[in-house]
């Protein structure tokens, strides 16, 4: 449904925001070991562990990364410049891409475990996985579809269609239990890849900062760890022109805001008693047996 969108291994694809080639073009890319790549399904806290891991690879210098918006310092990698150039004319002016003194790279993507450029996959470069309670993730996709102009859905989604395509899989990169259980099974008894729960960076961030660090591969003072914590906090952030995508060509944020409510246990607001009922009956029967639980509250 979503228009101008294209069909690609399987996948439904926004094709006001990419196209097929620029995903094919993508197992050639090589990556190497000053980069890091997050992934995750959209809304998971891709945007928040960005800030945090860009911090990082920015030795802590918040000073710096204030003057430079989130995505020139962390690229979506299937994005493709082109495309979003051809559908949102006067964004290609807009997306510049500036070089900061990052001892690191950090790179975004979206995309599932088996379409990622094989360099990442080698292990040539450090993984994030960055997963989700997936109740409060559709509330938070929701949303998206109301305000990302490059899903063309803003006026035409109610919760209740939005619920079934999600639990079907049908929306922009796939099924929810297929990404996060094979990254997860990638991610065990792999030193190049860390997963971690956006409920456990709700719960105690700066008990996550070490091995984010160790990640990244640079190491902070306990100063410097306390003003990353503070910098990338919701309120923070939300505030923040560089991290809360204000003036975004590609997002109506009249209708919803990027930086929405960043807690956990909001899908309690949306989900009917059957909805959740019987998406607790998918989640039993989809997660059985991967050894993945989530937190729901
Ligand atoms: S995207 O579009 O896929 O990149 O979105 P993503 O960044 O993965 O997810 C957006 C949701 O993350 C929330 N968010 C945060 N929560 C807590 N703390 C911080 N710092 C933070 N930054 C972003 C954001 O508000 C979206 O969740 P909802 O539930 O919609 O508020």
């Amino acid at each position: 449904r979503i228009p101008h969108s294209f069909e690609y291994a399987g996948y439904t694809w926004a094709g006001m925001a990419t196209n097929a080639d620029k995903i094919i073009s993508l197992k050639d890319r090589q990556f190497g070991p000053d980069d890091v790549v997050i992934a995750s399904y959209p809304k998971s806290g891709t945007t928040w562990a960005s800030e945090v891991l860009s911090a990082i690879a920015h030795e802590g210098d918040i000073n710096l990364i204030r003057t430079v918006k989130i995505n020139d310092r962390v690229p979506w990698i299937e994005s493709d410049d082109s495309s979003l150039a051809a559908n949102f004319p006067g964004l290609s002016s807009l997306r510049k891409r500036v070089v900061t003194s990052a001892k690191k790279k950090i790179y975004s993507t979206h995309l599932p475990l088996h379409l990622l450029p094989p360099s990442i996959l080698r292990g040539d470069c450090k993984l994030l996985y960055v997963a989700r309670n997936p109740k409060d993730l559709a509330v938070s996709y929701f949303h998206f579809h109301q305000m990302a102009k490059f899903l063309g859905l803003q006026n035409e989604m109610t919760w209740d269609e939005f619920m079934s395509l999600f639990c079907t899989g049908s929306l922009w990169y796939g099924d929810w239990f297929e990404h996060v259980i094979s990254y997860w099974k990638f991610s065990q008894n792999n030193p190049q890849v860390k997963f971690i729960c956006y409920e456990d960076m709700k719960i105690d961030l700066m008990r996550e900062m070490e091995s984010l660090e160790e990640l990244v591969g640079i190491s902070l003072s306990m100063e410097q760890r306390k003003e990353v914590v503070n910098h990338s906090s919701f309120d923070s952030m939300k505030c923040n022109k560089m991290t809360n995508r204000e003036g975004n060509m590609l997002l109506d944020q009249s209708r919803a805001r990027f930086m929405r409510k960043g807690i956990v246990g909001d899908w309690k607001n949306y989900f009917t008693v059957a909805q959740s009922e019987a998406f607790d009956e998918l989640y039993q029967k989809e997660m059985k047996g991967s050894g993945l639980n989530f937190q729901f509250e």
